[in-house]
């Protein structure tokens, strides 16, 4: 379980680090925050390309920061834009890899406001990619 202050610690981080994102071709903002199993919370935002596909999202920001920190297991995401919206399948498959237990880890997907929506990331990516070759 997740308490309600590192909820409130993790929207914090998201809707903040939004403000940083840089998207002036979709001029869509977005912020994540990952709860590492080390207790931790590390953040993200969208960072565009003129050259459209290179675009970096926030989630996948989020998630390269907790593994460069040296942590590689994530236990709750929150990802703020201004209408709820949710991950996209990159970025869950790219949430999945640091999933232990997919059907337990709570993405929660929130506006600037507080209007929040939760999923779970089994919901979100039902049958993600997970081949033998994956490491434990
Ligand atoms: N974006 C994210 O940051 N995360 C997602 O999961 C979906 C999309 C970004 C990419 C692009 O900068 C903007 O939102 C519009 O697609």
């Amino acid at each position: 379980m997740i308490s309600p202050d590192v909820w409130e610690e993790m929207g914090n981080a998201a809707v903040a680090v939004r403000d940083k994102a840089y998207a002036p071709y979709s001029g869509y903002l977005v912020g994540a925050s990952v709860l590492g199993s080390n207790g931790r919370v590390y953040s993200g935002c969208n960072v565009e390309n003129v050259s459209f596909g290179l675009t970096i999202c926030a989630e996948r920001s989020a998630v390269v920061q907790m593994v460069s920190d040296g942590c590689r297991e994530i236990e709750a995401v929150v990802v703020a834009t201004r209408d709820g919206g949710t991950p996209c399948g990159m970025c869950l498959q790219v949430l999945l890899e640091f999933a232990a237990r997919p059907a337990h880890l709570q993405v929660r997907c929130t506006t600037p406001d507080g209007r929040a929506k939760e999923y779970t990331l089994a919901e979100l990516i039902p049958h993600g990619f997970a081949s033998e070759i994956k490491k434990k």
